[in-house]
């Protein structure tokens, strides 16, 4: 794992969006994984900023999310449809049908997590995948104890997770119990990843992921280790503790 250090957030989002330009220059029909949560916003306003002067097209790009919350409609301003609408997609050329997210409202909610398995695994993979973590470890909705085999699957979010999302709803109940979320297996298809982490809520899960060599199921950002492309994107506060 390379780690990348970053003044600030500023900084942080300004080095994710410059490899995420690069990549889709080089690459305009890259296929790319994006994240929700408040870290990966400083990234989007970058890109959206790089689109308006420099005019990056995202016409060939397909996007992938990581995970959704179940029992949430797409049009609800808490689904992360809403919020990718309302943080990146509104704002670049990315067409509707190259944009992917997992419908947490499917009757069938197994046969939902299969269908995006396989339409993750239709595409030639995903080239770059940005990810955030929570104080707990988790990447996407993998909670701690998730198996590292996990592909595309139904996920109880633990209480600490739903606490600290309860700031996008009105209330902690409203937080929903679980989500969909691509398993651990799949996020490590991915050619290349960027993990974004900042500030001090940050720096005691940073420092467990980074003071052992451990890779261990009870933290699931530590299965990053195993991945050969892997950059952890962490401004000087999430890493004041190492
Ligand atoms: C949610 C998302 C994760 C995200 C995490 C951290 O649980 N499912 O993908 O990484 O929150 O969020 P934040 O960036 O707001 O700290």
């Amino acid at each position: 794992m390379k780690i990348l250090e970053a003044k600030n957030y500023h900084e942080m989002s300004s080095i994710a969006a410059s490899m995420i330009i690069e990549k889709v220059r080089f690459k305009p029909d890259a296929n790319l994984g994006l994240a929700t949560g408040g870290t990966p916003i400083g990234l989007y306003q970058e890109l959206i900023r790089d689109y308006r002067s420099n005019g990056t097209s995202y016409e060939k790009v397909c996007t992938y999310n990581l995970d959704e919350y179940v029992g949430i409609d797409s049009e609800d301003t808490n689904s992360y449809r809403y919020f990718m609408e309302e943080n990146l997609f509104a704002y670049i050329n990315v067409p509707e049908s190259h944009i992917h997210i997992p419908d947490g409202t499917a009757e069938d909610l197994e046969a939902e997590c299969n269908r995006y398995d396989l339409e993750l695994s239709r595409e030639k993979g995903i080239d770059i995948q940005i990810l955030g973590i929570g104080s707990n470890g988790h990447i996407g909705f993998n909670e701690p104890g998730t198996s590292f085999s996990s592909h595309t699957h139904i996920i109880e979010l633990a209480e600490i997770t739903r606490k600290a999302n309860a700031r996008f709803f009105q209330r902690l109940e409203d937080v929903p119990t679980h989500a969909i979320t691509m398993g651990i297996a799949s996020i490590l298809k991915a050619k290349q990843i960027i993990l974004l982490v900042s500030g001090l809520d940050k720096a005691e899960v940073m420092k467990q992921l980074l003071t052992t060599d451990e890779v261990n199921e009870q933290l699931p950002a530590s299965a990053l280790k195993n991945h050969h492309n892997v950059t952890i994107l962490a401004d000087e506060e999430a890493l004041s503790l190492i």
